[in-house]
C-alpha cells in the first residue's frame, strides 16, 4: 500500500521503518525540517533500538521518504496514519490542537486526490474525539463526507519505547474502530503477516480501549509499588510476595473480576482491604491507590441506589440478596447495604434470594441480616414470581441462573436494572432496560 505518516515522532517513526520492512511505500510528513532531513538521509529521529537499520533499509530501498509538505504526501497515498501529538493541556485535559491542525492539512488535499481515500487515527484521543473533531475538521476542509467519499477509522497504538520495533510486529492485539467495512479492511490488510488477535469494533470503543489499558498498566504499577512498601516496612520481600501473586492465572492475572458490574461485598474482601490499609497507616505508610478501594466500592452502591430512586413507583423488588449467587452469606453483601437504603427512603422493597431463608441462617451470618434489616423476614418471599407481580422496579443483583428470564416475564410499564449483566441474549427489552455500566 502506499502510505502517507503524519507525525514522525516516536510513533510515527516507528510505523513507517516497520511498515517499509512490510513492504509499503511509504512517505512521512512532519513539520519539523529536522527529522524529515533525518529520514531521508537514512536515520532514524528518535532513539529506539534497531529502527535505525530498519529506516536505513527503508530509504534505501525506495520505499521510504520524508516530506514537510502533507500536499506531497496525499497526492502519493491511499491511507494517511495520522500518529501526530496528543499532549496534555496545563488542567490536564487532552490538547487536540495538532490533531485538529493536521485533519485540516489532509481535509485540504483530499479532494485533489481522485481514490477513496482511508484517514487513520493512531493518535490517542478520548472517547469522541472522532467524532466530534476528527470527523468534523476532515469534512469541513475537504467539503467531502466521511463514510462516503473517504474513510475514518481508529488503530490506536500499544507499542512500548524501548522495545518498540518488537511490538510493532507482535502487538498484543490490533484494534480498529470503524465507521464501515470498507476502511477497516483496508487497516486490517496492513497488518497482514501479523500474528496477533485482530479486534473490529466501534469507533468510540477502541478509542476508550486506548485509555483503559493505560491506566490498567498506570495503575499496576502504582499497586505493586505499595504493595511492596507495605512489604518492605514489615521485612518481607516485596519481589517474592509479587512474583508469586502473578503465578496466580485463574484469579490475579486473568480476566476474572474484570467486568463492570456491581460492588464487591461478602466476608472476606470489605474486610481485608480494611485490614492491610489499617496497618498502613499504623506504619504511617501512604497508599492512596489502595486506600481509594472501599471508597471507589461504596460509589458503586451509591450509583445503583440513584438509579433506582431516579425510576418511578415505589415498590423495588430485589432479586438476590448475598453478595452472590450459590450462596447464602449476608455478610457485608453491598445488595443488603442498597435494601437497607432503599428502606430508610421509603421504598417497598420485596427480596428474593434463592439461597437466603431465614429459617437456615444461622450464626454471624444471621445476626448481620437482623441487625441490618430487623424486619428482613416479613421482605423475604419464597416465589420469584410474586417478587415480580408486585414492583415497579425489578434489580437484578446477583447472577443467579435463574433471573436470566426476567427480562421476557416484565409488564409493560415495570423497569428492570441490572447489577450483574445478565446474559444479552436473554434481554429482550428496550428503553425499561438499565444495565449499572451499559
Ligand atoms: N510514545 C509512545 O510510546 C506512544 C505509544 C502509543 C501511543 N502514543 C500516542 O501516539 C501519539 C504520538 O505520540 P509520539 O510519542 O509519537 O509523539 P511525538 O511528540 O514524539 O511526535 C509527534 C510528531 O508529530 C509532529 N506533528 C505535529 N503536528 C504535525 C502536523 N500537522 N503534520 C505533521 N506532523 C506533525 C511533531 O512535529 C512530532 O514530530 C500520541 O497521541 C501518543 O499519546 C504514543
Amino acid at each position: 500500500m502506499k502510505i502517507a505518516i503524519f507525525g514522525l515522532g516516536y510513533v510515527g517513526a516507528v510505523s513507517a521503518g516497520c511498515l517499509a520492512k512490510l513492504g509499503h511505500t511509504i512517505i512521512g510528513v512532519d513539520q519539523n525540517k529536522v527529522k524529515v532531513d533525518l529520514i531521508n538521509a537514512g536515520h532514524t529521529p528518535v532513539i529506539e533500538m534497531d529502527l535505525d537499520k530498519l529506516i536505513a533499509e527503508g530509504v534505501r530501498s525506495g520505499l521510504l521518504r520524508a516530506t514537510t509538505v502533507a500536499e506531497e504526501a496525499l497526492a502519493s497515498s491511499d491511507i494517511s496514519l495520522v500518529c501526530v501529538g496528543t499532549p496534555s493541556q496545563p488542567n490536564g485535559n487532552l490538547d487536540l490542537k495538532y490533531v485538529r491542525a493536521v485533519c485540516r492539512e489532509i481535509g485540504a488535499s483530499m479532494p485533489r486526490s481522485s481514490k477513496h481515500h482511508v484517514v487513520v487515527m493512531r493518535s490517542t484521543m478520548l472517547p469522541g474525539s472522532m467524532n466530534s473533531v476528527v470527523i468534523p475538521e476532515l469534512e469541513r476542509a475537504s467539503g467531502r463526507r466521511a463514510g462516503e467519499d473517504f474513510e475514518v477509522c481508529i488503530n490506536p497504538e500499544f507499542l512500548r519505547e524501548a522495545t518498540a520495533i518488537y511490538d510493532f510486529f507482535h502487538p498484543p492485539k490490533t484494534v480498529i474502530g470503524e465507521m464501515g467495512a470498507r476502511g477497516g479492511d483496508v487497516v486490517a490488510a496492513l497488518y497482514e503477516g501479523i500474528d496477533a488477535p485482530l479486534i473490529r469494533t466501534a469507533i468510540e470503543t477502541a478509542e476508550m480501549v486506548k485509555y483503559t489499558d493505560n491506566v490498567w498498566h498506570a495503575l499496576k504499577v502504582g499497586f505493586a509499588n505499595e504493595i511492596g512498601t507495605i512489604c518492605k516496612a514489615v521485612g518481607i520481600d516485596g519481589r517474592e510476595v509479587m512474583n508469586v501473586f502473578c503465578q496466580d492465572l485463574k484469579l490475579n492475572i486473568s480476566p476474572t473480576y474484570l467486568k463492570p458490574g456491581y460492588a464487591f461485598g461478602g466476608s472476606c474482601l470489605p474486610k481485608d482491604v480494611r485490614a492491610l490499609t489499617y496497618r498502613a497507616r499504623s506504619l504511617d505508610l501512604n497508599v492512596p491507590i489502595l486506600d481509594a478501594i472501599l471508597p471507589s466500592n461504596e460509589q458503586q452502591v451509591a450509583r445503583a441506589f440513584r438509579m433506582i430512586m431516579d425510576r418511578p413507583g415505589r415498590k423495588v423488588g430485589l432479586l438476590g440478596l448475598s453478595f452472590k449467587a450459590g450462596t447464602d452469606d449476608l455478610r457485608e453483601s453491598p445488595l443488603v447495604e442498597l435494601a437497607e437504603r432503599l428502606i430508610g427512603k421509603g421504598r417497598e422493597v420485596l427480596i428474593y434470594d434463592h439461597n437466603v431463608q431465614m429459617a437456615s441462617l444461622v450464626g454471624a451470618n444471621r445476626d448481620y441480616i437482623l441487625n441490618h434489616i430487623p424486619h428482613i423476614a416479613r421482605l423475604l418471599q419464597n416465589e420469584i414470581g410474586h417478587v415480580l407481580d408486585s414492583s415497579d422496579t425489578i434489580i437484578i443483583g446477583n447472577g443467579a441462573p435463574e433471573f436470566r428470564d426476567v427480562p421476557g416475564r416484565l409488564r409493560p410499564g415495570q423497569t428492570m436494572i441490572d447489577l450483574v449483566h445478565l446474559d444479552p441474549s436473554s434481554i429482550t427489552t428496550g428503553s425499561n432496560y438499565e444495565g449499572i455500566c451499559w
